[in-house]
């Protein structure tokens, strides 16, 4: 028996992130590695990364930056691995800048996390795995232990761990994200995801079915199917076996009836069918939400992102969707500044989040992005203070329209699924703690 190693994992970025460190750390723990918070003194740094814009870039970098020495000794021997997104995209960059980094993996060869470690603890080399540049270092021999297609991550969940103690903070303990597809084909001008996760892919939905059914009978209560275009899921759609993204969401609501709620993200604005919408509204225990992400309320800012739809038709998807399901919540992403972004296209964004009366809307500030269509061809020309000002305003429309969404649901009940503390809060906590330590020192 070995002795049981320590694990500190951070995940940063979206909710792929968040699935993929779930199933990385499950099989770490099957291996014998327990969490721990001590970044210092843990036997394993694992930070899974995102680079949809540079500022999650930097926190990367200044967290990596807490291990490369100073007044803080970490830990002898310590293996620190950048794994995701920005592994992918700034490998080089990554380990010229930060010779603290041992192993870099990419997010389609995660399966191959523990092969790496192994490597590493075998002869202190770095070793990675990138799929996009074939700079493969790990030994065949590890590699081939390993499960070798794409389904590896998925179809090796331990279900267990969705609910392990430590990990709330990604994930609530009765929640689960379940994968349907995998990386993106849309090429939006401004968005590297194409890049670091490589080609739309879609999972078998027997596969599906069957991880759903396992985690409703772990106790999971809330199931969300993640893709980045989680509407344009289809499988094998030359054979016989033809599915649709209605008919996954019809077969996972009705094979798995244990299910309480079932959600998915993310939806792109365009082939939104009519049968998905209908399949949504006549199942009861799928959550009427739709996040779909519109980006601009300008045809002209549409067009220079790629995005393949115009706001008229944006706007039809809302309408058909509120016309059969009058409750339901809508949630969006815009960005501000995007290249040539005028005065008079972004007022028009403001309209279109005021028509959609969004639950609630993310709202990014244009970053370019190494290797994207627009880095280089669109200038970033609008400068980084007109953003902040269209960002805050943005904010404050969109807090106006979601108060009255909450007033509109006064005097009103519904079931509620408690997900944890909300941020504030946990903030608040910290903040409430640190004072009484002063107080009492
Ligand atoms: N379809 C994906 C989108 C991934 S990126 C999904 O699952 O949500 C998430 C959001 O980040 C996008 O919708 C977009 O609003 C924003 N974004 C992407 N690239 C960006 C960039 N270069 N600058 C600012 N925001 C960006
Ligand atoms: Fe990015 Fe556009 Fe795909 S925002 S994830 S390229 S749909």
């Amino acid at each position: 028996m070995t002795a049981r190693r320590s694990v500190y994992l951070e995940t940063m970025g979206c909710q792929m992130n968040a699935l993929d460190s779930e199933l990385a750390l499950g099989s770490l723990m099957q291996r014998g590695y327990q969490l721990t918070g001590d970044l210092l003194n843990a036997d394993l740094v694992v930070i899974n990364t995102c680079s949809v814009r540079q500022h999650a870039e930097d926190k990367v970098y200044s967290r990596l930056g807490q291990l490369k020495g100073g007044k803080q000794k970490r830990r002898d021997n310590q293996i620190v691995a950048v794994i995701g997104c920005m592994a992918e995209r700034d490998g080089d960059g990554l380990l010229d800048k930060m010779p603290q980094v041992d192993i870099l993996c990419g997010p389609s060869e995660l399966h191959r996390l523990p092969g790496l470690i192994s490597d590493v603890e075998a002869t202190r080399e770095r070793a990675i795995a990138l799929s996009g540049r074939l700079r493969d270092h790990t030994t065949s021999a590890i590699a081939s232990v390993e499960h070798e297609d794409l389904e590896a991550l998925d179809s090796s969940r331990h279900f267990g761990v969705s609910q392990h103690a430590a990990v709330p903070k990604v994930f609530g303990r009765h929640q689960a994200y379940v994968r349907i597809t995998r990386g993106c084909n849309k090429y939006c001008t401004f968005c590297v995801v194409p890049y670091t996760r490589g080609p739309e892919q879609h999972r078998s939905p027997d596969q599906i079915v069957e991880e759903a059914r396992r985690l409703a009978d772990n106790g999971v209560v809330e199931v969300t199917l993640l893709g980045q275009t989680v509407n344009h899921y289809h499988f094998d759609p030359k054979g016989p076996a033809d599915t649709s993204f209605a008919r996954l969401l019809r077969r996972v609501h009705d094979e798995v009836p244990q299910l309480p709620r079932l959600r998915f993200v993310t939806s792109y604005p365009r082939d939104f069918t009519d049968e998905a919408l209908e399949v949504m509204s006549s199942s009861p225990r799928i959550c009427k939400y739709l996040h779909v992400p519109a980006q601009s309320g300008s045809n002209s800012q549409l067009k220079r992102m790629n995005r393949g739809y115009s706001v008229e038709e944006y706007m039809g998807l809302i309408d058909r969707a509120r016309a059969l399901m009058p409750d339901i919540a809508l949630a969006g992403d815009m960005i501000v500044g995007f290249s040539g972004e005028s005065e008079e296209d972004f007022q028009k964004s403001l309209d279109l989040l005021r028509y959609c009366r969004y639950k609630n809307c993310f709202v990014f500030k244009y970053s370019p992005r190494p290797g994207t269509n627009a880095d280089g061809r669109l200038p970033d020309d609008i400068p980084e203070e007109e953003k902040r000002r269209r960002n805050n305003e943005m904010l404050a429309v969109q807090a106006e329209v979601s108060l009255a969404n909450h007033q509109g649901m006064l005097g009103r009940k519904f079931e509620v699924l408690v997900e944890g503390r909300s941020k504030a809060e946990l903030k608040r906590q910290e903040r409430d703690r640190k004072s009484t330590r002063l107080n009492s020192s």
